[in-house]
């Protein structure tokens, strides 16, 4: 039988390498990603969150412009806010370092900038840039529901110290402030 001290410290241990909530602002300054770029682990999770007016996040074919991977992938289904930020937002759990584009499939919003990367790297932003700018059509995918990922609550844009524990967000989001929680606790016990 392992020690409760042993248990413990394996727990805190594991809550320091939980997963994080990395949130990406969909439209709050016109046709943006913001941040354009993320970085994520595996386990980790994305979580787009929508402003006005009608937007959507669909994960693209790195070699063809606004056009949504043949398979697989993600996608938000449309995400129409009337005003502010939108109670609804969409979470997808990073699996792997692999690159990912995603851009927003309304109107001209991926030809006019609107895509960013998960894992990628300039070069490969400013090729996709080149790709984007000159596709003739800005496709979603043939479902018009969402798909690899979830719809959740939307979890608090702004946080002093980035932190991740919301108690809105998906089942992932659980989990996590589940981990940390139990390394805080570890801690406590640890320190008294
Ligand atoms: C949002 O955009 C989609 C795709 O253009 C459209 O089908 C849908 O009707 C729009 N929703 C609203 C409420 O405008
Ligand atoms: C940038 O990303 C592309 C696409 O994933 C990849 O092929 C390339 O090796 C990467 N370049 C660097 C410098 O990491
Ligand atoms: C990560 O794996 C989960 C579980 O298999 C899956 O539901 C999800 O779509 C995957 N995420 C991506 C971005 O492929
Ligand atoms: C929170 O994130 C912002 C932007 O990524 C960064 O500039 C800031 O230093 C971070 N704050 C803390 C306390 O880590």
């Amino acid at each position: 039988m392992p020690s409760v001290r042993s248990v413990i410290l394996a727990a805190a241990s594991a809550g320091v390498a939980m997963a994080e909530t990395i949130i990406v602002k969909v439209g709050q300054e016109g046709t943006t990603f913001d941040p354009q770029m993320v970085t994520a682990a595996a386990g980790d999770i994305v979580e787009f969150q929508f402003w006005p007016q009608n937007h959507s996040v669909v994960a693209g074919d790195m070699d063809k412009g606004c056009t949504p991977l043949a398979d697989d992938g993600f996608f938000s289904g449309f995400m129409p806010v009337d005003e502010g930020k939108g109670e609804t937002a969409f979470q997808v759990e990073i699996n792997g370092t692999a690159p990912w584009v995603f851009y927003c499939s309304q109107a001209k919003h991926c030809q006019n900038g609107m895509y960013g990367m998960i894992n990628g790297n300039d070069t490969a932003l400013e090729a996709y840039m080149s790709l984007a700018t000159d596709a003739s059509a800005n496709e979603s995918p043939d479902s018009t529901d969402a798909f690899g990922g979830s719809v959740v609550t939307a979890s608090e844009t702004d946080s002093s110290d980035n932190s991740t524990d919301t108690e809105e967000g998906g089942a992932g989001v659980v989990a996590a402030s589940m981990g940390m929680s139990f390394a805080a606790f570890a801690a406590a016990v640890l320190l008294s």
